[in-house]
């Protein structure tokens, strides 16, 4: 565990992120997502609150697996409409000081040149502050937006995602020395183009000359997050991510997987202090525990089943939402037809209102607290002590509310505990997870062994 731990807001340049239904809530800003004063205004109250970072999100495609189409994630708001995610990091760079920005990005379908000097671009405006969620992309229609008839198969977008990455390493890492820009007047010289090299990478997917076009920010590589879960996402993420985000449905599985991506990042060189965990959790906080159960009662209430349906793609299979909620599952068995073999995830006498409302539950993992700021962090004490993890993604339920409560009754909790930072120390977001005197990638990182043009040829 890391202390302070580490506290990311779990974002999306979108309305309706993962707590599907909200839109709707009186007091949720989310349908302001379009303006930028949302953003800034967001931004300085994570600065004020302490966070580490906003970790924003994304998806390049609808979901429409959901009754074969998009239209319950348009009706519902499930992560469309969205807009851009990196076009929000300047400006709320620009009104915070500390502030960390995680974005996601698709190592599938733009190639990695481009993206190179985005990157740089975000990491000098912010002076060291950006972050990377590495994802290789699930939906099918996103694969249809660039161009492929489906979505390449999960080892090979993992491949392409490897050779991505080293190309990035190249340019980030190795195309330039620190000293190469000399601005030296008197002889005419900006950059001194013997510490300036092309990259030259040709491998199975790319072809890349280089130079870099930029030069080196703070960091040269952003910090690098990455999520994933299947076997070879984990050997992905124990190879490059300095971040990952962890699933589990248990306090124990979570000990499983964070004491598997260590072992595994062990095997490839790297100890076990140079990769952060991370998961998702759930607090919902009040003045007192009845207000925040009264809180988390309202969320239920006006969740919408269907978007979670249509997040899930269609999930278990059923169209749940064309029953009547009073139907039990064995009435749709005994019909035979086509929702009847995709029922076996659900006991015989189960309603189908039961069924939906299942859903939308928000307690099914482990990081789920409801209640008083106390209630709250004895939670995450226990949940730190007993899985070993560094930090969490708070969910939101309403924006700003989310935040506003965190940071009113958690917060000062956390502190007297000494599980959150009193103030922030000044350095770049790598520096913030491991330690002053690290802004740039770890020595055991397989990206920094490009430093200084060494083993680029
Ligand atoms: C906390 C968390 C955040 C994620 N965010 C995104 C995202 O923004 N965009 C995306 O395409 N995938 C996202 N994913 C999915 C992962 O990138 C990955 O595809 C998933 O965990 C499955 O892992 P696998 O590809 O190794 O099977 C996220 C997963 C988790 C657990």
């Amino acid at each position: 565990m890391s202390v302070p731990l580490l506290f990311n807001l779990f974002e999306m340049n979108t309305v309706g992120h993962i707590s599907h239904g909200l839109w709707t809530h009186p007091h949720n800003n989310r349908h302001r997502y379009t303006d930028l004063d949302f953003w800034t205004a967001e931004a300085k109250l994570l600065e004020e609150g302490l966070f580490d970072a906003v970790f924003l999100a994304d998806v390049i495609g609808a979901y429409d697996g959901y009754r074969d189409g998009p239209e319950t994630a348009l009706r519902e708001a499930v992560q469309i409409p969205n807009n851009d995610p990196l076009l929000l990091i300047p400006a709320m760079a620009a009104v915070t000081k500390h502030l960390g920005f995680v974005a996601t990005f698709s190592t599938t379908y733009e190639p990695p040149f481009a993206f190179a000097r985005r990157a740089s671009t975000l990491d000098h405006l912010t002076k060291g502050r950006f972050g990377w969620n590495v994802v290789t992309s699930y939906l099918p229609n996103a694969a249809r937006n660039f161009g492929l008839d489906d979505e390449l198969d999960h080892a090979e977008r993992y491949d392409r995602a490897h050779e991505y990455l080293d190309v990035l390493y190249k340019l980030w890492e190795g195309s330039w020395d620190d000293d190469a820009v000399v601005r030296d007047v008197a002889n005419r010289v900006y950059t001194d183009s013997s510490k300036v090299r092309p990259i030259d990478h040709a491998g199975k997917y790319f072809r890349v000359a280089g130079p870099h076009l930029s030069e080196p920010s703070l960091q040269r590589t952003p910090v690098i997050y990455q999520a994933g879960s299947s076997t070879t996402g984990r050997d992905f993420a124990a190879t490059h991510a300095e971040a990952v985000f962890v699933g589990g449905s248990s306090l124990e599985d979570f000990r499983n997987t964070i004491d598997d991506i260590h072992r595994r990042g062990e095997v490839v060189g790297r100890p076990r202090g140079s990769i952060k965990t991370l998961a998702s959790a759930v607090l919902i906080a009040g003045r007192t525990r009845e207000a925040a159960q009264e809180k988390a009662k309202e969320f239920e209430r006006m969740s919408s089943a269907e978007g979670y349906l249509a997040h899930a793609g269609g999930g278990s299979g059923i169209d749940l939402a064309a029953y009547p909620p009073e139907t039990r599952i064995s009435d749709i068995r005994s019909t035979g037809g086509r929702d009847a073999a995709t029922t076996s995830r659900y006991a015989p006498g189960v309603t189908v209102g039961d069924a939906l409302r299942d859903v939308t539950r928000f307690d099914r993992g482990p990081f789920y607290a409801v209640g008083t700021g106390t209630d709250i962090a004895d939670a995450i004490e226990s949940w730190v002590e007993k899985t070993g993890i560094d930090g969490f993604n708070l969910r939101q339920f309403t924006s700003p509310g989310t935040v506003e409560d965190f940071v009113e009754y958690v917060v000062p909790e956390l502190q007297t505990r000494g599980l959150y930072r009193l103030a922030y120390e000044p350095g770049t977001l790598r520096e913030r997870l491991f330690g002053a005197g690290i802004p740039r990638l770890q020595s055991t990182h397989p990206g920094a062994r490009y430093r200084g043009g060494a083993a680029l040829f």
